[in-house]
């Protein structure tokens, strides 16, 4: 019996080392987990959808003057009077935090159940005195439990980092207990169990701690250039080149607000209406979220003014008002965690409005990192491939399913198993509002529904990489 219970625990040990890299899917060589396949003969796959063409006419612009800019200076006022910080142009948006409350937020929301996973595996371990049998199961949860905190803990808080490393010793030192003096050492287990809950009441008070410091609202000193305008080409062209925050005012009668511009990448005059580049920002949001735009438009490093992108979506209402008022094209830039650097532009760029369910329309690609959103994921070959295009798609958040796999069926959602808000069809080639894992790669065990959630863009990484940074930044089409 002793001989065949380390049989299976070795088998157990060399399957637990290889199952965080290792996909055990179905044995096919290509896991594109973009798609939905279909069910044959239990449903059915309609690609055509009512898809408005993205707008275009006259350009807003002439090319640019080449001595226009040359003459002027950018000047900055000392700060808002009101401003206290980097307030955002709407309440709904809150005030920037730096300090990371929203990454406490999250924190505690993980602590929770980490709490809660230790609490269930208390009685495991008194079962294991009882039977050893049950050493499979409790090392099982300890994996999974450590697995579930690598992936949401991404914070870059001191305490948390400590917690982690010695949680990891712990991990390991458990295998090796199991390894060597299995089973007559169960009371040592215990024993680490013990240390694992002292440390988490540290961490407890931790938490309680920044609970307290973010009660105030965070403030950070983010001076409002002078120079604004209805957007960022507007803006370069009346001399605000630095590439920061702004404020500006597309239509006159609408409440102006903040972006920040990049004023460098390819001439400037750039808007950047999407960025991921930390996980600070929880993309998981509603449709009133979306519509209304969330995250940190940009904070100042030390600097004196806010020439740093935070995390942000500018809010589907916006962007829609933006696309709509001429030919506009956006630039999407990623990078993976090595430093390499790709990008996808779309000459066309148009989101309608809500009433359409804020319906994509793009045109025109260039660019090195593949046309996803226009022809799907290369990885796929017929319908298969056509499930992934984005173009011509609503936009669907998980409290409003809008996308084009089985419309109508409450268990067949895209935003509810991918993560994010955006224009899913059944379901996506890339998702650039999916879960933020450090790190890149990321296996299915891994996925809160075990579907390619990440921060995908298939056409260059695959369904199970998840990219370091990404953003999408829009600018009125000229010549
Ligand atoms: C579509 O995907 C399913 C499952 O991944 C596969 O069985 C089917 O052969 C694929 N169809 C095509 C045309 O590749």
């Amino acid at each position: 019996m002793k001989t065949l219970l380390l049989v299976y625990l070795c088998v157990y040990v060399a399957w637990g080392q290889d199952n965080l890299d290792y996909d055990d899917g179905e044995g096919t060589t290509v896991d594109a987990r973009g798609h939905r396949p279909l069910t044959k003969g239990r449903d059915s796959y309609n690609p055509n959808r009512y898809s408005p063409a993205p707008v275009g006419g006259r350009n807003r612009y002439q090319g640019r003057p080449t001595t226009a800019l040359t003459g002027q200076q950018v000047k900055e006022q000392k700060e808002h009077p009101d401003a206290g910080g980097c307030v955002h142009a709407s309440d709904e948006m809150g005030v920037q935090c730096p300090t990371g409350c929203e990454l406490k937020t999250t924190l505690k929301k993980q602590e929770r159940d980490v709490k809660t996973t230790i609490n269930n595996l208390k009685p495991q371990v008194d079962d294991l005195s009882r039977s050893s049998n049950n050493i499979f199961n409790y090392v099982n949860s300890m994996s999974n439990s450590l697995r579930e905190r690598q992936r949401i803990f991404n914070d870059n808080n001191r305490v948390v980092g400590q917690y982690t490393d010695r949680v990891e010793e712990q991990h390991v030192y458990i295998k090796e207990t199991v390894d060597t003096i299995f089973p007559s050492n169960i009371r040592v287990l215990q024993g680490v169990l013990d240390q694992i809950r002292l440390k988490i009441q540290k961490l407890e008070r931790a938490i309680h701690t920044q609970d307290e410091l973010c009660k105030e609202p965070c403030k950070t000193k983010c001076p409002i250039p002078v120079v604004s305008g209805k957007e960022c080409e507007d803006i370069f062209r009346r001399g605000g080149i630095e590439s920061q925050m702004y404020m500006i005012q597309p239509e006159s009668g609408s409440l102006p607000y903040r972006v920040f511009c990049d004023q460098t990448t390819q001439n400037g005059g750039w808007l950047l209406i999407q960025n991921r580049l930390d996980g600070s920002v929880d993309f998981g949001r509603r449709w009133d979220q979306y519509r209304q735009g969330f995250g940190n438009i940009a904070l100042d490093v030390g600097k004196g003014y806010c020439q740093t992108p935070g995390e942000y979506w500018l809010g589907n209402e916006r962007i829609s008002q933006l696309t709509k008022m001429g030919p506009t094209e956006v630039l999407i830039e990623m990078e993976d965690w090595t430093g390499s650097k790709v990008n996808a532009q779309y000459r066309q760029f148009t989101i309608q409005s809500e009433t359409s369910n804020y319906v994509l329309a793009v045109d025109g690609y260039s660019g090195n990192a593949g046309n996803g959103l226009l022809e799907g994921s290369t990885e796929l070959f017929g319908e298969n491939r056509t499930m992934t295009i984005h173009n011509g798609m609503m936009f669907s958040t998980y409290d409003r399913d809008n996308d084009n796999w089985n419309p109508g069926d409450p268990s067949k959602q895209c935003s509810r198993e991918d993560g994010g808000g955006w224009w899913y069809n059944r379901c996506h080639s890339a998702n650039p509002n999916g879960r933020y894992y450090i790190g890149g790669a990321y296996t299915r065990r891994m996925a809160k529904h075990g579907t390619d959630d990440g921060v995908v863009w298939m056409n260059w990484k695959g369904s199970w990489y998840s990219l370091k940074a990404i953003n999408m930044k829009i600018r009125p089409y000229f010549k």
